[in-house]
């Protein structure tokens, strides 16, 4: 059994793709302009035949992703393909050459002819094909689906301006190509509303054709349009966001006359918020997940703290596991007091970016500088003790919180690590004390 998620079935995949994109093309035209099928032609409608029947084969022998599990069972596979795109495909896969050989009297071929337009039903399998390459993230899903919308929006227009063309029938004088390109321009004018009227329907069918694609067509433009809008907007949907929400900020900051100084201090900080992690707010975006997806997700967005962070890297993977769930990101401006001497305590804090200062209470006695992979608020918490310092931020600090909860139940758990934190917190009471 092939397994779809593996690299034959998506080079495969892209051979039906682009064969059927060719024949999405060429099968109106062939039609509209009475081309006979011999040839070049007939080797090319051979061609497709032979993909579309090897197609057929390949999918009776591939698995299925069925509530997430994959199913390489090839009875149960091939049933589920029976009961849904088989029959598509396997009229898409009609040897209709073969026919027309057979039936060699002009008039039998012509009524045949029409019956290759069933292999347009092949076009309904690609946005299947087409949707799997927006999973893979290569570029931004709204710049993707606005390829997608574009290319839709070919294929329907190239339909109705062949549409055009059988029902105009063009003096045999003029080229395949100046009539396609008149076709096509009457199309264009018509779909956009715009209608110069240069080109306009003499018979009643072509009236009912113009009727029928105007009518339509305003509602295609309309949904065209309003979907670019919504695609443009959605372009950088973070972007937007935070300009929104920084104009609610600013009108509100101007409304309350908040002081010029502190209007940029906040400016500022969203500045920073924005260059350093896009404006998200990773708990919140990763707030739905299973706790194990979830404690995955933590594990790779703090690789980094993990790394730094000199008690976090000979740790157990339980350890780290317990403990990153709960470390919770926070930002904190230049010169903020992130703790103030002589508060009862209720976290501790990791040094991600930035430094701090370990300052008197007023401020003016600097004991220590810590800096990233460093950490800080410890000895209130094992104490159950006021703060024995003030900690000053000299820049914009990216931090990580930890609850006293959490880093007791820690302590609790690992014995290990309440040794080492314990030594550090003596050694840096035992530094206080002396004044240094
Ligand atoms: P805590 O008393 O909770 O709050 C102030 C913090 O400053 C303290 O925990 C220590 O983490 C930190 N601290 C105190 N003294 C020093 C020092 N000498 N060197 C580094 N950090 C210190």
């Amino acid at each position: 059994m092939i397994n779809p998620e593996k690299s034959f079935k998506t080079w495969w995949d892209n051979i039906i793709l682009i064969a059927t994109i060719i024949v999405a093309f060429e099968t109106p035209l062939m039609l509209v302009f009475k081309i006979p099928i011999q040839g070049k032609y007939l080797i090319f409608s051979l061609v497709i035949t032979l993909i579309y029947s090897a197609d057929i084969i390949i999918n009776f022998n591939t698995g299925i992703r069925n509530n997430g599990e994959m199913l390489l069972d090839r009875g149960e596979a091939a049933s589920r393909y029976i009961r849904g795109w088989f029959w598509p495909d396997i009229l898409a896969a009609v040897p209709f050459e073969l026919i027309f050989i057979a039936t060699p009297v002009f008039g039998l071929n012509r009524i045949f002819r029409i019956f290759k337009i069933i292999r347009l039903f092949k076009l309904m399998r690609i946005s299947q094909t087409l949707n799997k390459f927006k999973t893979k993230n290569i570029i931004n899903p709204s710049i993707f689906r606005m390829f997608i919308l574009v290319f839709w929006i070919l294929i329907a227009t190239h339909f109705i301006a062949c549409g055009w063309l059988f029902m105009m029938d063009y003096p045999k004088t003029m080229s395949m190509f100046d009539s396609y390109l008149k076709a096509y321009y009457w199309t264009a004018t018509t779909v956009t509303t715009l209608g110069y009227g240069d080109l306009t329907p003499q018979t009643n069918g072509q009236m009912i054709y113009a009727t029928f694609i105007m009518i339509t067509g305003a509602g295609m433009y309309g949904f065209v349009i309003g979907n670019i809008a919504n695609l443009i907007a959605n372009i950088d949907i973070a972007k937007a966001q935070y300009r929104e929400k920084m104009e609610k900020i600013n009108t509100f900051m101007k409304y309350r006359n908040i002081p010029h100084e502190l209007q940029l201090k906040i400016n500022d900080y969203y500045n920073y918020l924005w260059e350093s992690r896009r404006g998200y707010d990773e708990n919140s975006v990763l707030s739905d997940l299973p706790i194990p997806l979830k404690t995955d997700v933590s594990l790779f967005l703090n690789k980094e703290i993990i790394e730094k962070v000199p008690i976090f890297k000979g740790a157990t993977g339980n350890f780290i596991k317990d403990i990153i769930l709960h470390l919770e990101p926070i930002v904190f401006t230049p010169n903020d007091y992130i703790v103030k001497k002589g508060d009862m305590g209720t976290d501790m804090f990791f040094i991600s970016k930035g430094s701090v200062d370990v300052v008197s209470e007023d401020g003016n006695i600097v004991y220590a500088t810590l800096t990233s992979g460093q950490f800080f608020g410890e000895i209130a918490l094992l104490l159950s003790s006021p703060r024995t310092a003030s900690i000053r931020s000299n820049s914009y600090c990216d931090l990580y919180r930890l609850d006293k909860s959490t880093f007791e139940h820690v302590l609790h758990r690992y014995p290990e690590f309440e040794t080492d934190i314990k030594v550090l917190a003596e050694k840096r009471k035992a530094e206080l004390q002396n004044g240094i």
